[in-house]
């Protein structure tokens, strides 16, 4: 079995073949929230299907292709079609994409996604910074052997999602007029939605939202010392007392609706990134 580094030579040098551009921040959109993508300036676009070692997405209804181009003036790669493990991706699978932005040179994640609400504060369509998650997924994507090159085989989780930038992220969104929460994401495997037990008890470990991607993407970019910004939209509400029932559909609709209020909110803060490659966390000053 190949090792997973020169599985990433190889895709690295598939992109090589059609561009050298260099991005510094690497995106990766959510369930319905791919249309940030009509705002990058776009220099080469590469469909997964031409990159070993990618998986083709199976629940968006656009084929998945990795867009490289100037977001806000600034260098970025974005993933239009991520993969979850319900799908039967491996964890490797699922967070290959992770490693071949760094690999490009990207020092920077922004992740987003749909999520359910379980603070009864909290409304359908609302923005929530992730300020921390917890892992329900059952798996870690770094499980097995680790290369040291990547990454320490015991990676410190602390201050995750970057303190800095969801300083940031806040500032940005007041002066923008975009209200937005802060909470803590949990990342179940799914493909099931939960019961009310499993929301009442995801309520009582404090958890914010809850969802089905994210956690695994989160772990392999922080594993390699990249920065991360995570951004949830609340597509359901998911307190056991107000209980409706949900369906991809649902999240679907709430995540397009919702959507136009992330993109301006990525393109602020990604405007407000001076310089991406040198920014570091507070926790590392
Ligand atoms: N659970 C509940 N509601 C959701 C989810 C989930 O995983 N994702 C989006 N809305």
């Amino acid at each position: 079995m190949k090792e997973i580094k020169e599985k990433l030579q190889e895709t690295i040098k598939a992109i090589r073949k059609e561009t050298d551009f260099s991005p510094d921040i690497g995106i990766i959109l959510g369930t319905g929230l791919g249309k940030l993508t009509e705002k990058i300036e776009p220099e080469s676009i590469i469909p997964y299907k031409q990159l070993p070692y990618f998986p083709t997405p199976t629940v968006e209804s656009y084929e998945g292709r990795l867009i490289f181009g100037y977001l806000s003036g600034k260098k970025i790669v974005a993933m239009q079609g991520r993969f979850h493990h319900y799908e039967g991706y491996s964890m490797e699978q699922v967070t290959f994409p992770v490693r071949v932005m760094k690999f490009l040179g990207c020092n920077m994640l922004i992740v987003s996604n749909a999520a359910g609400g379980l603070n009864p504060l909290f409304e359908r369509g609302d923005v929530m910074i992730i300020s921390d998650h917890i892992n329900l997924m059952g798996v870690n994507p770094l499980t097995g052997p680790n290369d040291e090159s990547l990454g320490p085989r015991f990676p410190d989780m602390l201050n995750i999602y970057d303190r800095d930038l969801i300083k940031l992220t806040e500032e940005v969104a007041l002066k923008k007029a975009i209200p937005v929460k802060r909470g803590v994401y949990v990342g179940l495997q799914g493909p099931t939605f939960e019961t009310g037990a499993e929301y009442r008890m995801l309520r009582i470990i404090r958890a914010d939202a809850v969802g089905m991607s994210t956690v695994p993407e989160v772990i392999v970019a922080r594993h390699m010392s990249m920065k991360v910004l995570g951004l949830s939209i609340i597509t359901d509400l998911c307190s056991p007392d107000v209980l409706q029932p949900v369906s991809h559909e649902i999240v679907i609709a709430a995540a397009n609706k919702a959507e136009p209020i992330l993109t301006k909110l990525i393109k602020a803060v990604v405007q407000k990134l001076n310089d991406p490659q040198k920014w570091v966390p507070r926790s590392e000053k």
